[in-house]
């Protein structure tokens, strides 16, 4: 008989803030919150699938504005206030540098890298009393020169950069930490080839691509107590793949 082990309720009576929370890898971090006990505000431009709905409340914000922000800090303090952020949101277009324009490089910057500041900006005053914590959702792109991505890129390195800014700025009432994914199947992929994702599963050490679900549980362990001592740092899920490569 297989039992279904109870999850722990970490995060009971926290209030966590997600970004990017209607698909993919945000969808999973509000249904491991709220399934270890915490009260999550969805944030996104886009409506959550109703079985998230039914657990979130979900706010419609684009990350990248100031206003929006505003609005969230003063819905999280009617809430009680914020306990986590998650800033997990992302917008890429694939095009080489020189085929970038001003419009796509500012939208890529101000949504995958000015959310992050301007989230935790307009959340510190209630974050810092509670001793709260920030999940910055970076990517293996921080690390690594890929074609065709040179905005997304600068945007990921820049957010772990800033994490360790924030942690340290704001220690010891913040801790801040970031998550850098590899190869992990959302909708994200939807418009990968098989052939292309079957070539990013085969160069992780792990020989697939990760779930949702296991980055979510990466995303909670840094959210929670258990973390208690971890701050300014760069937890990375990527099965392998940036420590792995051909040498034939
Ligand atoms: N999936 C991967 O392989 C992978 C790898 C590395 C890093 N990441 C990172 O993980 C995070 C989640 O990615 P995912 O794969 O779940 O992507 P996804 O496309 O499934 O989800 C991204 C979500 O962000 C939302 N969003 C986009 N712009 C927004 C805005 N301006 N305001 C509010 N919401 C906005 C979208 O509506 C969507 O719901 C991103 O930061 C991404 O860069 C993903």
């Amino acid at each position: 008989m297989t039992m279904t082990k109870p999850m722990a309720q970490r995060f009971s009576g926290r209030l966590a803030v997600v970004t990017g929370a209607s698909s993919g890898i945000g969808a999973a971090v509000c249904h491991r919150l709220t399934d270890e006990g915490a009260r999550v505000l969805a944030l996104d431009v886009n409506a959550p699938r109703p079985q998230l709905a039914a657990t979130v409340e979900f706010v419609r914000t684009d990350v990248a504005s100031t206003e929006a922000w505003q609005r969230v800090a003063a819905v999280a303090a009617e809430r009680g206030g914020a306990d986590i952020l998650v800033s997990n949101a992302a917008t890429v277009d694939v095009a080489a540098a020189h085929e970038t324009d001003d419009v796509s490089w500012d939208r890529q910057l101000s949504v995958n890298l000015s959310a992050a500041f301007k989230g935790v900006r307009a959340l510190l005053p209630q974050l810092r009393p509670r001793r709260g914590n920030v999940v910055i959702v970076s990517s293996v792109h921080a690390h690594m020169g890929l074609p065709g991505r040179p905005a997304y890129a600068a945007a990921k390195g820049g957010l772990c950069a800033l994490g360790r800014q924030l942690a340290a700025e704001y220690g010891p009432d913040l801790r801040v930490n970031s998550v850098i994914p590899g190869p992990i199947l959302t909708p994200a992929w939807d418009w990968v080839s098989e052939a292309d994702r079957h070539r990013s599963a085969a160069q992780t050490t792990l020989d697939r691509m990760g779930t949702p679900e296991e980055l979510a549980a990466c995303v909670a362990f840094l959210a929670s107590d258990e973390a208690s001592y971890v701050t300014g740092s760069e937890l990375v899920v990527d099965g392998g793949w940036s420590i792995t490569k051909d040498s034939t």
